[in-house]
């Protein structure tokens, strides 16, 4: 009875430790949830009441007028040129993943994804019965000719996170992301650049979009208010070449007619106000704090056991471990006998992985609990260490 697609549904091993990860007894490592304190709170009674009113009726499918000029704004001022008119606002960026399957993937259609990339659009992509091709940058080549050699002739997407990626942190600098859309220029496939962690970046600003350089493919880009206010406000938007909008539009006119108006309404007015750069201020320097603090806490207890880079932005560290372990399994006995929730790192793979890894999660627990729970992770990995 069921539609074929349903048994390519994987159990979503975020939603499992997510809800093990929620009880107040466990550090938890394992979301990309902004910490509570940094949560937006929006001043909903200094609302007009009209306004207020009027937004308690159904409304356009794009979206606001207001807010998709503010968002054509801003993204103009990042080198992004495009209109309002281009602009559709989502029930939180994970619509855009949705709706961009829905636009393009039919079962045996290819797909080029970063290996890793985010989980949860590998799972819609899987859904709709893509065939997923993995890209990675490497040391010693340049990005311009893996992205070459990842490309097939029929591939019809490319879904890339330039900036602060979910989960490597990874961010190209300008002349990767100017290469890899030379190259994506050449190809007929649509690309799709995902952008949420742009504005949290803690050593300077990130380079332009990577659809900024692209002259001739076609492209959708997209960004969420979900880390930089709160994800419970479920908004996002995505922007789209214009031979796209429209039956992007249409789809999510079918998926939901349209994205919540006082969500709409509440993030118009803090544009409006230009209070996103005070929260912004008051958010990142508490951010950049509790990745130092998990940075000193992995060299203080993985030294030996892992390796990882320092991430300039986003939320994650991407963790190799030096032993050959099952990442899932170690998540088990983590939650199970240590009360840390880690993020396995094999979920973000298309392809089986060259190795273990981990993704740890700095925003949500605090500092002395981000040390903590990474000496119990030491302990854990120096013990199998020696049980192997
Ligand atoms: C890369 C990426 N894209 C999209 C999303 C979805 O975010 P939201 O729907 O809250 O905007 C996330 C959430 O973690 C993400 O990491």
């Amino acid at each position: 009875m069921l539609a074929q697609r349903i048994s390519r549904l994987t159990s979503s091993l975020v939603r499992d430790i997510l809800a093990a990860a929620s009880q107040p007894d466990v550090i938890s490592f394992a979301g990309g949830l902004p910490a509570e304190d940094a949560l937006f709170v929006p001043d909903a009674a200094g609302l007009a009441p009209e306004r207020l009113r009027a937004a308690l009726q159904y409304g356009p499918s794009e979206g606001e007028l207001r807010l998709r000029e503010l968002v054509a704004q801003q993204l103009n001022s990042l080198g992004l040129s495009c209109g309002p008119q281009q602009v559709l606002i989502l029930n939180g960026s994970q619509q855009g993943i949705d709706l961009m399957a829905k636009l393009l993937i039919e079962p045996g259609r290819r797909v080029l994804v970063e290996a890793p990339a985010y989980l949860a659009a590998l799972q819609a992509f899987r859904l709709f019965g893509a065939e997923l091709d993995g890209w990675s940058r490497v040391e010693g080549i340049s990005a311009e000719a893996k992205m070459k050699e990842g490309l097939q002739a029929d591939t019809c997407m490319t879904y890339l996170t330039p900036t602060f990626q979910n989960p490597s942190g990874a961010c190209y600098s300008a002349a990767e992301r100017r290469g890899m859309a030379a190259v994506l220029d050449a190809h007929p496939g649509i690309v799709f650049e995902d952008d949420p962690y742009r504005d949290l970046a803690y050593d300077g600003p990130a380079p332009a979009p990577l659809v900024s350089h692209l002259r001739a493919a076609r492209w959708v880009y997209q960004g969420s208010f979900s880390k930089i206010l709160a994800p419970g406000l479920r908004l996002g938007f995505l922007v789209a070449h214009p031979e796209l909008f429209p039956h992007l539009l249409r789809l999510k006119q079918a998926a939901d007619l349209h994205s919540n108006r006082l969500s709409q309404l509440l993030v118009t007015q803090v544009l409006e106000d230009g209070l996103l750069a005070g929260h912004l201020a008051r958010i990142l320097p508490d951010y950049r704090a509790r990745r130092d603090v998990m940075a000193a806490s992995l060299d203080r207890h993985l030294g030996g056991l892992a390796s990882w880079t320092l991430p300039a932005g986003g939320l994650f560290f991407w963790v190799k471990l030096a032993q050959p372990l099952d990442s899932q399994s170690l998540m088990q006995r983590m939650l199970r006998d240590e009360r840390v929730a880690i993020m396995p790192g094999s979920a973000f793979f298309a392809q089986p992985a060259d190795a273990a890894y981990l993704r740890l999660n700095f925003s949500h627990a605090s500092p002395e609990r981000i040390a903590e729970g990474l000496a119990r992770l030491g302990r854990v990995l120096r013990s199998q260490r020696t049980a192997s």
